[in-house]
């Protein structure tokens, strides 16, 4: 593989055992059911219980209070994010067969690349999102939602949310933002789907099978596209990435160019996807909340910060250390995997008053860290926030009288980092 040692997608290392002094969980698994049915009132049991404690049943030592997850965040060199893609649990000898073919070499480029390159590398990609490339995309987004609520409207009720519009609707606009053409949505969206379940979640060999195939069609395209835009450029993203590779190839290679393309559909899919259905999950039940968006919707982009804070759609991050250090008085060596614990920070008392409340007006509701701190911060968090804000501009206008089904079934894929529904009933 070409650029050894910055592998997109790395083997996960040994299991860890307990930094000395550190508390230890010898139960607790963010894969538990009862976790992953609801994890909030567990995530504050855990914070109150011990605000920094080694989880045996992941090998992670778990950082649960805001204090602590931004002083890893804002030390880059001793908490790295090279980890952060990797599979939790170890890859099937299958799969792995999979993704050596001697043409998968996609390198680590933005959120699991460490410094001086990561630096180097955002330059250009925060280029890339620029205001006006954003403000492009607005009519878009306008557009398709309007187009796939009159589809709603014209379909039968209850309807399917996620199929009908959650899904579709961030998965295009990324790929409209990255260029690729529409004729190719069904395909993409099709490659893209189920890649949380391989990096934090705990497939099975036949999955983890499937996934990584599809996982290297993606990858072949990505490389067939670049080479499109190369002979012949667009106003999008990839474009502007090819440019910035052709005026300089030291400040950003070929195969680096190759790798973001690659990685930014699905940082900016699924978890947009359960952005959007987060919305509705948590504004639909509380109507006064909904009727008030209804009547104003000036108040849509807090109430999109709230529903960031209150029901992230990425309840956890990961590091691994780089050196001996102390987090919180306790000692932690080099080569410890950190599970940063986003669902008990988001609900800390002494940071959110009343945390558990939602409030559309909560006045500190931006100060969550669902999109990370420091040098990784979250690319897309505008495009994410603006996606969420143009939905329910379109919602409350044309579907007022929205609500769940009663007494549905909610449930999240099984996975550590990403939350949200896998099916919506809705009515109107
Ligand atoms: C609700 C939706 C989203 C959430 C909750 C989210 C969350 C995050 C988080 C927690 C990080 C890591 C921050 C860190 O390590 O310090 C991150 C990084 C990143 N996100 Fe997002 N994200 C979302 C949507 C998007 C979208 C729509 C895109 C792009 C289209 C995107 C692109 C990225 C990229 C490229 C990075 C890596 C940045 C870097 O390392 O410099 N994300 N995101």
């Amino acid at each position: 593989m070409a650029e050894r040692g910055n592998d997109y997608h790395e083997a996960p290392g040994e299991v860890a055992t307990a930094p000395a002094g550190c508390p230890i969980n010898h139960d607790w698994s963010p894969l538990d059911d009862d976790y992953l049915a609801d994890p909030y009132p567990i995530a504050d049991r855990l914070r109150d219980e011990a605000p920094i404690f080694f989880a045996e049943e992941l090998g992670y030592v778990v950082v649960n209070r805001m204090e602590d997850v931004l002083e890893v965040f804002t030390n880059p060199d001793v908490y790295a994010s090279t980890n952060v893609q990797n599979p939790v649990f170890p890859i099937a000898p299958e799969a792995a067969a999979v993704l050596a073919a001697p043409d998968f070499d996609p390198v680590a480029v933005m959120s699991n690349r460490p410094e001086p390159d990561h630096g180097r590398i955002r330059v250009h990609t925060r280029a890339g999102f620029s205001r006006r490339r954003l403000r492009t995309l607005e009519p878009y987004i306008v557009r398709r939602s309007h187009e796939l609520i009159d589809e709603m409207l014209a379909g039968p009720q209850p309807r399917e949310f996620i199929d009908a519009f959650a899904f579709p609707l961030p998965g295009e606009t990324v790929f409209r933002f990255i260029g690729f053409p529409e004729s190719d949505d069904e395909l993409l969206k099709n490659w893209c789907a189920d890649r949380k379940s391989f990096s934090w979640g705990r497939p099975t060999p036949e999955e983890q099978v499937e996934i990584a195939e599809k996982m290297l069609a993606y990858w072949r395209y990505c490389r067939d596209f670049t080479a499109s835009k190369r002979d012949d450029p667009g106003d999008d993203f990839a474009s502007e990435l090819v440019a910035a590779h052709l005026e300089n190839p030291d400040d950003i290679t070929y195969r680096e160019v190759e790798s973001v393309i690659y990685g930014l559909s699905f940082a900016g899919h699924e978890a947009v996807t359960n952005l959007i259905c987060n919305c509705l999950l948590t504004l639909l039940p509380r109507r006064d909340q909904w009727d008030q968006l209804c009547a104003d919707p000036s108040l849509i982009a807090n109430a999109v910060d709230e529903v960031v804070r209150f029901e992230s759609s990425q309840i956890s991050w990961r590091r691994i250390t780089t050196a001996d250090t102390t987090l919180g008085g306790i000692d932690i060596p080099a080569g410890t995997p950190i599970f940063l614990n986003f669902a008990s920070a988001n609900r800390q008392p002494d940071v959110f008053d009343n945390p558990n409340d939602f409030d559309i007006h909560r006045a500190n509701a931006a100060h969550n860290i669902s999109f990370g701190k420091g040098i990784h911060f979250c690319l897309g968090a505008n495009l994410a926030k603006l996606e969420a804000r143009l939905v329910l501009d379109a919602l409350t206008e044309r579907l007022p009288t929205l609500r769940l089904v009663e007494d549905q079934p909610i449930w999240s894929s099984p996975n550590i980092t990403f939350r949200g529904p896998e099916q919506l009933l809705v009515e109107w």
